[in-house]
């Protein structure tokens, strides 16, 4: 049935009903019109598909193989490698009836301590985007829709539920809406999701200027808006910004205040129209394309996820010792070689199918090979661990060191603290060196380490989360098999106060200051001349590379780079030719560069191949505060080719002439001259003489949107952040600390929509530690009125 003849035969509880999930993962069916419905999972590296509809614990899924994560695939640099996961997770919907994907994220790394930095691709808006390009083309192509996550300036976990994201219109347009913008206008998007956040103190989901303004009237989105799960703070108001679909089900209760406010007349009931037309539109779309379930080869997934590992693995240093061969005499150290960390916690833990371990594929090439576990989260095991370590460390050549960050320091909910690598391990690398000075780090983990105890190793291969078949790709590469070709797509700083938001970040309990503006990662880093352990685009090969007769074709809206390279050196492997863009004119503040083209390219031993890399005019605009657009700066920019930022090979001049030619106002000192990021500067940026504190003192009356960090002082509060503590920990390996850390930014909205209390429970409970007992004592016996479409 046409779209619109079924709306005229709905009823206004069904259109409301339409408006949010029917449980956790699906949407709303109706049966008497023929109306299906859609079913969403996690993603991003997996699908991650709960046994039951109604639940959304994080280790409760059916076994689907684990990829290498978002941060892991974007150090590829390979569109294509992108592609063939996005196709291969695909499959696994279809054959598991999901519809929507929920992925990929692009959020910016804007810290490096972002605890779900691992779901993300990188620190740059470019690469992000053509790297989930590319994933996304992949999904599409098996018939499976896409969920763009988390929209937008969602750069923390620290009181992910309550922070106001303040954030100047150049960050925003350039930094952290830029994949956005263009992976919506280039490709037709099934859905975004929008974040849990407030930005520039209106919630994500409640952002008319996000949800219309930018979404759908300047880039043309034609899909859906979905709620990121429990975020929805007021229904109305929401769905008057644009937000179409609240998920997961709020079981009734939000659907009810859209029928009351419409007869209210508070509520256009055209604005409900137009959210469930677009519902329908893509349930309709989806119900037709299901119909054929593939039979799924979970080998052959298996493997695509190793192939995508070998792809992604960066050798951050290599003094003349790897690739090892077998009949060298090493031994492996570290319990990461026998319990890899192959992703992190939370939403898009995926449950594998298989996982190798690293100690076992060793062996596979070399009987008897021996094992020291070296290290545990157990302190009182460490001095033993390290001892028997030692010994073996001195029995033999070259140690093959684990280390890196465990299980438990990496989750959505919860930032990290520090760069370092766990204490234990770092004492453990230190008794290592005093016997042994022939270390092979291999080091793990998804968020970026600064590694302290690099002159104390002789090579370390970055494994980032490897997925469930990266210890193959180690081994292979360890043994020259594969030739590594990963570059890092996050700068590695030396020392966390390098980061560029160090003082400022993650911000108080209510807001966050991007006190940096547009200077995030290396636009910070080369800006402002601060040497990083290695840059972003770094990354060595087995063998070298040659780059040669360069020229530049300058068009009227594009220029062409054209070279020629060649491997030089004694090994088959790949190369990521990298084009930066300097923009040299004077309008405003601009970073010392930005990456505006990339290629991957395969070379055997002598090869010789030519690359023409196109830039287009329009990647080379700024925001700019006077006109309030995008703009094109006329004048001079440099063109600096190189294979990673900081390895520049060749450089042009080109002169272009752009749609500005004035300076912008606007003039912040700190951005034009280089010194500290202040708030003075910022609020100019923000065109307002006031910005709200990060801080708020909260105090009696405590609301729905109260945290449980701000009630714990109270009896009801302490004992309710204890238990929450409690569930915490049970569902991941997050010690007390953290644990607690993640209860402290839980709001009772949150808690209630995504199912841990009924309404009136917390509302009791509110009640209580307000200290208003009679209306507590009535909340406990109020009952939800019966669902008119049956959701419980
Ligand atoms: C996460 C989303 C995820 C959703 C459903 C939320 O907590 O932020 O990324 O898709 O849960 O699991």
């Amino acid at each position: 049935m046409d779209t619109q003849k079924i709306i005229q035969q709905m009823t206004l509880e069904e259109k409301a009903g339409l408006l949010s999930g029917k449980d956790s993962w699906n949407t709303l069916n109706i049966s008497r019109l023929g109306v299906e419905s859609i079913r969403m999972s996690d993603g991003p590296h997996g699908l991650r598909k709960q046994y039951y509809d109604n639940e959304v614990d994080d280790n409760d899924s059916i076994p689907a193989t684990c990829f290498p994560p978002a941060t892991t695939v974007a150090c590829s640099f390979n569109k294509n490698i992108a592609k063939i996961m996005g196709e291969a997770i695909a499959k696994e919907c279809l054959v598991e009836k999901v519809n929507i994907l929920l992925a990929p994220g692009i959020n910016i790394k804007r810290n490096p301590l972002c605890g779900r930095n691992f779901e993300y691709f990188s620190e740059d808006p470019y690469l992000t985007s053509e790297i989930a390009a590319g994933f996304i083309k992949g999904v599409q192509k098996n018939g499976v829709g896409v969920c763009l996550k988390h929209y937008a300036a969602n750069s923390q976990e620290a009181y992910r539920f309550s922070n106001d994201s303040i954030v100047d219109k150049r960050a925003l347009n350039e930094i952290y809406l830029y994949s956005f913008r263009k992976i919506i206008k280039e490709l037709n998007i099934e859905s975004v999701m929008c974040s849990y956040n407030l930005l520039n103190g209106i919630y994500a989901c409640e952002n008319k200027y996000l949800l219309s303004d930018l979404l759908r009237e300047e880039w043309n989105f034609k899909g859906i808006v979905v709620s990121d799960w429990g975020a929805t703070n007021d229904r109305i108001e929401s769905l008057k910004a644009g937000l179409d679909l609240e998920m997961p089900s709020s079981k009734g209760r939000n659907d009810r205040l859209i029928v009351d406010a419409v007869k209210a007349g508070q509520l256009s009931e055209d604005i409900v129209n137009n959210s469930v037309e677009r519902i329908l539109n893509l349930q309709k779309n989806f119900q037709q394309k299901t119909s054929d379930i593939l039979p799924l080869d979970k080998i052959e997934n298996h493997n695509i996820a190793y192939e995508i590992a070998k792809e992604s693995f960066v050798l951050l240093k290599n003094d003349d010792i790897l690739p090892l061969s077998v009949d060298d005499d090493f031994v492996i150290i570290g319990d990461l070689a026998k319990n890899p960390h192959i992703q992190g916690w939370g939403s898009s833990r995926v449950n594998p199918t298989y996982i190798n371990n690293t100690f076992y594929e060793l062996k596979k090439r070399k009987e008897g090979i021996k094992y020291s576990r070296g290290y545990s989260n157990i302190p009182e095991e460490c001095a033993t661990l390290v001892s028997q370590a030692v010994k073996l460390a001195k029995e033999h050549k070259i140690i093959l060191l684990f280390i890196g960050l465990t299980d438990e320091y990496e989750s959505e909910g919860i930032d990290r603290t520090t760069l370092k690598i766990p204490n234990n391990q770092y004492r453990l690398l230190e008794e290592l060196y005093k016997v042994n000075k022939n270390i092979v780090v291999i080091l793990n983990g998804g968020g970026v380490l600064n590694v302290e105890f690099f002159d104390h190793t002789k090579a370390i291969l970055y494994t980032l989360l490897p997925g469930q078949a990266g210890s193959r790709a180690i081994v292979d590469i360890l043994f020259g098999d594969v030739n590594p070709s990963g570059k890092l797509a996050e700068s590695c700083p030396k020392k966390i106060c390098d980061i560029p938001s160090y003082k400022f970040y993650p911000g108080g309990s209510r807001a966050s200051n991007y006190l940096e503006s547009i200077y995030v990662g290396y636009r910070y880093y080369d800006t402002y001349n601060i040497e990083v352990r290695f840059p972003f685009g770094y990354g060595l090969s087995y063998t070298k590379f040659q780059l040669s007769n360069f020229a530049i074709d300058n068009g009227k809206d594009e220029f062409f780079v054209d070279l020629d390279i060649e491997n030089v050196g004694d090994y088959p492997g790949s190369e990521v030719v990298q084009v930066y863009v300097r923009n040299k004119t004077d309008n405003t503040f601009f970073a010392f560069q930005e990456l505006k083209s990339f290629d991957k390219v395969f070379l055997e031993i002598g090869e010789k191949k030519h690359l023409r890399m196109r830039v287009e005019f329009a990647d080379l605009m700024y925001f700019d505060l006077d006109s309030d657009k995008f703009e094109l700066a006329s004048g001079n920019y440099e063109v600096a080719i190189g294979t990673s930022s900081r390895d520049i090979k060749h450089t042009f001049n080109i002169e272009i002439q752009g749609t500005k030619d004035d300076k912008v106002s606007i003039r912040p000192d700190s951005y034009h001259k280089h010194t500290q990021f202040n708030i003075d500067d910022f609020k100019l940026m923000m065109n307002s003489s006031v910005v709200p504190p990060q801080n708020k003192k909260v105090s009696r009356p405590f609301t729905f949107n109260t945290s449980l960090m701000e009630t714990k002082k109270t009896m009801f509060g302490k004992i309710l952040h204890s238990l929450v503590t409690k569930n915490i920990k049970e569902n991941a390996i997050l010690n007390e600390e953290s644990a607690s850390r993640q209860a402290d930014y839980i709001t009772f909205r949150t808690m209630v929509l995504l199912g841990g209390f009924s309404y009136y429970k917390a509302e009791a409970i509110l009640h209580f530690m307000n200290r208003e007992f009679f209306k507590g004592i009535i909340s406990l016996f109020k009952k939800e009125r019966k669902d008119p479409n049956g959701k419980e």
